[in-house]
């Protein structure tokens, strides 16, 4: 049995269409559809129940408007189907490609539905939201090592097991696909092209004010791990100030250079047992590996210190000042070769 979950929040003028074009791709396959309404004013759920009769449409009506993600569990606890697909109601997700993404998630892999793979596409979105979206996954892609494989790691249209789908605890409104990612670890991601084409009914409920939300979530399922590694640096800063008072009679050069190697081998104990403890990182290797990969860092910070020193700035001031300058570039190393 198939279970295809549908969440919905005023999709009336959308879901006697997909159910038809759902029942047409499943035909001859024992199928039911779980719409999960979250009480949509338009009347969604009672068209929904009216199809009821002649396909095998199952309605849920959650009190209160919830999210994509916590409606989709809750349908997928609700569903009879050892697989389960995911899609929107309002037809951008195509249900012909049903039987294609079920083949796959039968095999054992989580099959997601990709505007980003060959033949793949988004149909008439203007440049700034093709790069809000690109932004997204790529921001997931550097932050979650689940999702790095992934090139559609946002997508909202996928199939994969139930006993997985019903045991996400949802970190997000939205994106429940890096939930099952990071939470359920699929062995195997097929990805299958699709065109994401337009909306021709009713409205998307996806805005601007998502893009935190969708912050909020990839920094909880990262496990705030920006957040240690940047609290880990600070910590850095603290040990390089007492090098640099301890060595002051030195040649600012040497001392600054000392300060370095010592707050980078801090920060590098520090991030190995904490921020990527989980890694499992070889003491030794990651040591020299982190040398390499805060190498651009260190320059950037070791050049800048010197050269304001010398334009007179307080040695500490410019030092600060270089930590700074070399700081992104040093997070996305670590996250990529580091402790990958
Ligand atoms: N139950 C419930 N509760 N359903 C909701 C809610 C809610 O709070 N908000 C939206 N939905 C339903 C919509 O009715 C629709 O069926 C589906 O979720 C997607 O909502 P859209 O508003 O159409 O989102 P979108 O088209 O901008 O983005 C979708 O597609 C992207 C690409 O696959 C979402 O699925 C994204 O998560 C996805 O990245
Ligand atoms: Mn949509």
């Amino acid at each position: 049995m198939i279970s295809v979950v549908v969440p919905t929040y005023n999709e009336a003028e959308n879901i006697s269409e997909l159910v038809e074009r759902l029942d047409r791709a499943l035909a001859g396959r024992d199928y039911e559809v779980v719409v999960v309404d979250d009480g949509s004013p338009d009347g969604t759920a009672e068209v929904a129940r009216s199809l009821s009769g002649r396909y095998p449409v199952r309605v849920l009506v959650r009190e209160g408007r919830r999210g994509l993600s916590s409606a989709v569990v809750e349908g997928a606890r609700l569903a009879a189907g050892e697989v389960i697909v995911v899609m929107d109601a309002d037809l951008q997700h195509p249900p012909e490609l049903v039987p294609k993404l079920v083949e796959a998630a039968e095999r054992g892999c989580l099959a997601v539905a990709s505007r980003y793979v060959k033949g793949g596409a988004v149909e008439g979105w203007p440049w700034h939201r093709r790069l809000v979206s690109r932004g997204a996954v790529l921001l997931a892609r550097i932050l979650l090592p689940e999702a790095r494989g992934v090139k559609d790691a946002v997508s909202g249209f996928f199939a994969y097991r139930r006993d997985c789908i019903a045991n996400i605890k949802p970190t997000g409104l939205y994106k429940i696909l890096l939930d099952v990612l990071v939470q359920c670890k699929p062995k195997c991601v097929v990805e299958i092209p699709y065109v994401f084409g337009l909306r021709t009914r009713g409205r998307s409920k996806l805005g601007t004010r998502h893009i935190l939300d969708y912050l909020k979530q990839i920094l909880a399922l990262a496990r705030w791990r920006p957040f240690k590694f940047a609290a880990v640096g600070a910590s850095g800063v603290g040990v390089a100030f007492a090098v640099l008072y301890l060595t002051s009679s030195l040649p600012t050069p040497l001392s600054v250079a000392l300060a370095i190697e010592t707050s980078l081998t801090s920060n590098y104990l520090l991030n190995r047992r904490w921020t990527f403890a989980e890694r499992r990182t070889p003491l030794l290797v990651g040591w020299a590996k982190y040398h390499v990969a805060t190498a651009v860092g260190n320059a950037v910070n070791y050049a800048t210190t010197l050269a304001l020193h010398l334009l007179g700035v307080w040695v500490y001031a410019a030092y600060a000042a270089g930590v700074a300058a070399g700081y992104v570039a040093n997070y996305i190393f670590s996250e990529v070769v580091v402790f990958k």
